[in-house]
């Protein structure tokens, strides 16, 4: 996820408000940054690692001339932060200047042709074909925008992309998959990732949609719908709508928190990260299976997350896998485990100090390291000996919620991988379990629309309970002790997550008329012992509130309070579904009881202290 932005401007410079507009957009990345602009039949470019703040003192920004530009604020997918891979990115004559937000899944191929007819290229960024492709375009296209179209539909993946050549009078947009908007000023046009970008400037917005181009001049824009022959058709103009946002709103997409925009972003996040590289899984299952010992460490959420996905190796791979919480690693595997074991590490931020500290003990004792993080050059990614990146995106509430979620969609997908190789999913099973995992973006996406509400009622009817039961079977224990997590560390209420089946070896005792009870409940091989759970907790007098299947007649029948879920959503990957109404539980809950679920009180985003 990162921020692009480009701007016409009627007159004056344009670099310092291209900067200003970063600034507004770092929250989708701050690896790198860079703008270019054109003036007098010349590209001008200055980019860099680090922070806009920091790059703009050692370089001035500022002083980039001219009344057209572009701008990037790099979240790393494809290369580590550097000046190289920092945007905007040019073609071998200078002419053309690119900026990109999304993934080029084929620019493997694309890059290997281009290099066979002669360019250069000079970053490991996907993003660095699109320049060169729009450069040979321009060879047999005058207009700008032309060689864009032309070039756009042998691209695979997801792009928003603003691009500026020497001819200087127009920039051009087209955007498949990420988010573009535009903005119309009456001293400027723009198009950006997100509204805090132009806000400042002018509340005249459109959303372009997938498949459209936009070609902005001094005179206004005009936007073309893409033609799968690379053509373009043009379309009528169409009426801006006008936001009403103030800039704080805007930066959280008009939600009132980060961490609401974040549940709302997770079909995104987990779309973009069921795209990593076939390859790039394949290696890191390969690397699993040649090792007698599988373990993950981790802390928090990602925990749970490793919690989960022991239930995939298992069922999915026919590979045991251990999980260990990482502040205890030190206490009981460092020195029991050798050369013969791979630990998947896994940690949103990297920097998580338990996890690196058992980490450095396991890799004293000559274990294999595969991180699985969100953050690119983090600690982790140092110690590790391969990484997985989940595309998340930078996730700002302190709560993990769609790194979770993307972190259980890579682990899903390594776990077929790993069935593939170990023989116990033949070659059609695998795929149609990565169909099933591909069906999860739209499903999750139906149940934030769908549910969204009904949760928000039943954290208001059930916000004065002093304590909380989650429980749930198999798979599903992860996802009741992330529920139990989640509300915890944000409304400040007591509450457990247990394997359903323990509950009656102590746990009930706790038990009397009202208590909430929630149940994790995916119609899988556990639910008919789970409604023998049910029954113990009903019959002393709990309140029983049940996430399960819509078409799950009897548990509905027996529940005070049910969360329906879709009955097409996988049993063996439903905590990424059946964790959403969790965390708009915990959301809601914290918001009633009057407390900010973005920043919850004694906890931190990176967690640097053993
Ligand atoms: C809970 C939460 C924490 C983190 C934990 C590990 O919502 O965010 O429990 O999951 O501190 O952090 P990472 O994944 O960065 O290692």
């Amino acid at each position: 996820m990162c921020g692009i932005i480009g701007a016409v401007l009627v007159q004056g410079l344009v670099a310092p408000l291209i900067r200003q507009s970063l600034k507004r957009l770092e929250y989708r990345g701050y690896d790198s940054s860079g703008i270019a602009t054109v003036n007098a039949g010349r590209i001008y470019i200055k980019k860099d690692k680090g922070k806009i703040d920091d790059i703009h003192r050692r370089l001035n920004f500022d002083a980039l001339p001219g009344v057209i530009g572009i701008g990037h604020t790099r979240w790393a997918t494809h290369g580590p932060p550097s000046r190289q891979n920092a945007h905007p990115h040019i073609d071998c004559s200078n002419r053309i200047a690119v900026v990109h937000n999304g993934i080029i899944e084929n620019y493997q191929e694309l890059r290997e042709s281009l290099v066979d007819r002669g360019h250069i290229l000079l970053s490991e960024t996907d993003t660095e074909v699109l320049p060169h492709l729009i450069e040979e375009s321009l060879q047999t296209t005058k207009e700008l925008v032309q060689a864009v179209a032309k070039i756009l539909p042998q691209i695979e993946g997801s792009y928003a992309i603003a691009v500026l050549d020497t001819s200087g009078t127009a920039l051009v947009c087209a955007r498949k998959e990420s988010p573009l908007l535009l903005g119309l000023g009456t001293t400027g046009f723009y198009c950006a990732s997100d509204v805090p970008a132009f806000l400042p400037m002018t509340r005249k917005t459109l959303v372009l949609e997938d498949g459209e181009i936009a070609c902005l001049t001094a005179q206004g824009a005009v936007l073309y719908r893409l033609l799968s022959t690379g053509g373009l058709a043009q379309l009528p103009p169409r009426q801006p709508t006008t936001v009403q946002w103030t800039l704080d709103m805007a930066e959280k997409g008009g939600y009132p928190h980060f961490m609401l925009k974040e549940i709302h972003e997770q079909p995104r996040a987990l779309l973009d990260t069921l795209r990593i590289r076939k390859e790039k899984l394949q290696k890191f299952a390969e690397e699993i299976n040649k090792h007698q010992t599988v373990c993950a460490v981790a802390a928090g959420t990602s925990y749970h997350a490793t919690l989960a996905s022991r239930y995939m190796f298992s069922q999915i791979a026919g590979r045991f896998m251990h999980s260990v919480v990482a502040s205890e690693s030190p206490e009981i595997i460092d020195t029991s485990l050798g050369n013969d074991a791979v630990i998947i590490a896994v940690s949103q931020s990297g920097e998580t100090i338990d996890t690196l500290h058992a980490l450095k003990g396991l890799k004293r004792q000559g274990c294999t390291i595969l991180a699985i993080t969100n953050t690119v050059d983090s600690s982790i990614t140092r110690l590790a000996d391969d990484v997985l990146y989940t595309q998340a995106g930078p996730e700002i509430g302190v709560a993990a919620t769609k790194t979770f979620v993307t972190q259980l969609a890579c682990l899903a997908s390594l776990s077929i991988h790993l069935g593939e190789i170990t023989g116990k999913q033949k070659h059609r099973e695998a795929s149609e379990l990565f169909l099933k995992l591909n069906k999860i973006p739209d499903l999750l996406q139906s149940i934030i629309r769908n549910r969204e509400s009904l949760v928000k009622e039943t954290a208001q009817q059930y916000v004065a309970k002093p304590s909380f039961f989650f429980l749930g079977r198999g798979i599903s224990r992860a996802t009741a002790m992330e529920g139990a997590l989640k509300i915890k560390e944000l409304a400040y209420v007591h509450a457990e997550g247990y394997p359903a089946g323990e509950s009656k070896h102590g746990p009930i005792a706790l038990v009397e008329e009202g208590f909430p009870v929630v149940f994790v409940a995916p119609n899988d091989r556990t639910r008919r012992f789970i409604l023998g759970n049910i029954m113990e907790m009903k019959s002393r007098l709990a309140e029983i509130i049940t996430i399960c299947s819509s078409e799950d007649e009897r548990l509905i029948e027996l529940s005070d309070r049910v969360v329906a879920m879709p009955p097409t959503l996988s049993n063996i990957f439903s905590p990424i579904g059946y964790v959403v109404p969790l965390q708009f539980l915990a959301y809601y809950a914290a918001i009633q009881r009057g407390f900010s679920p973005d920043q919850p009180r004694n906890l931190a985003k990176a967690v640097t202290v053993l």
